[in-house]
């Protein structure tokens, strides 16, 4: 039946360490043959592509969406999660051998946030020209309904004290006031929009004690603002990953979808699908195994 609906895919947290990790290219290529046949109008991919920010994973990554015909502005998104921009062995080398100042770590860890936008241009601004950085703002027009995806970097350079894993996350302030602008909301006038970052706004506890001592190295420092950014776009929901786990839950009216880990589970992903008139469903779906 046609229903007119926009279908969408979302994955997460591949984690890819090269070529030798064949099982998990092999069923990369699965997945995508069967967003495919499927017919998914479009693949959203929520960061942490590489486990080392090695850029030859972004680039096998690149390459197999290209084989599959999804390397398009139209037909995938993808953001970058910590693993892409941080490399927690190198910082630490770095940072012992020459104790840099903040503001020099500050440059590198924006120098490679420039560095993955601008290898993956076709996917964030599909043209040579145009903003090659965060925050950026896709509309796409279907015929049954017109999609913005606005998309966050929530990753937060490494700093000894306050961000000791790499994995704490943070929007910046300059994202968050561009995201205020009048022209902005106005540009999102009849969209259904929907919020994209790598952290969850959820903090992710356990009932273990060592682990609680643990949640806040994961957590999202400004999630309140975060929140109040998006309510403000009018936002219907945001795609994330970050915390390894297949999981939806609401938030102010605002629906978070938590793409859970490629890298854990290789068969699951996020199905939304999206009519018109602000009305979408949302569920998990595993392939079978082979
Ligand atoms: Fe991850
Ligand atoms: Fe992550």
């Amino acid at each position: 039946m046609i229903t007119g609906a926009v279908k969408i895919a979302h994955i997460s947290d591949l984690h890819i360490s090269g070529m030798q990790d064949r099982k998990q290219l092999r069923d990369f290529d699965r997945l995508l043959d069967h967003f495919n046949t499927e017919g998914y109008d479009h693949l959203v991919i929520s960061g942490d592509l590489s486990n080392n920010a090695n850029t030859s994973d972004w680039k096998i990554i690149r390459e197999k969406l290209e084989a599959h015909g999804l390397y398009h502005w139209d037909k995938t998104t993808v953001i970058a999660g910590n693993h892409d921009l941080i490399n927690l062995e190198e910082e630490l080398r770095f940072y012992n051998a020459l104790n840099p100042l903040p503001i020099v770590r500050k440059k590198a860890f924006d120098r490679k946030i420039k560095e993955f936008c601008v290898f993956f241009q076709e996917l964030i601004t599909g043209e040579d020209r145009g903003s090659k950085t965060y925050p950026f703002i896709k509309i796409i027009n279907y015929s049954s309904v017109r999609i913005a995806v606005i998309a966050l970097n929530s990753v937060y350079p490494w700093y000894p004290a306050d961000n000791p894993l790499g994995a704490r996350g943070s929007v910046s302030v300059g994202q968050l006031h561009a995201l205020s602008q009048a022209g902005v909301l106005a540009s999102l006038t009849e969209c259904f929009v929907i919020g994209l970052c790598h952290h969850a706004y959820k903090v992710y506890g356990t009932d273990s004690p060592i682990d609680q001592a643990f949640d806040w190295t994961m957590e999202l420092k400004n999630r309140e603002e975060f929140l109040g950014a998006l309510k403000g776009i009018h936002a219907k929901m945001v795609l994330h990953g970050h915390f390894h786990r297949f999981q939806s839950y609401e938030v102010n009216g605002i629906t978070f979808i938590n793409g859970g880990s490629f890298r854990y589970n290789s068969r699951c992903y996020s199905e939304l699908v999206i009519e018109g008139e602000g009305k979408f469903t949302q569920q998990f779906l595993t392939l079978p195994s082979i």
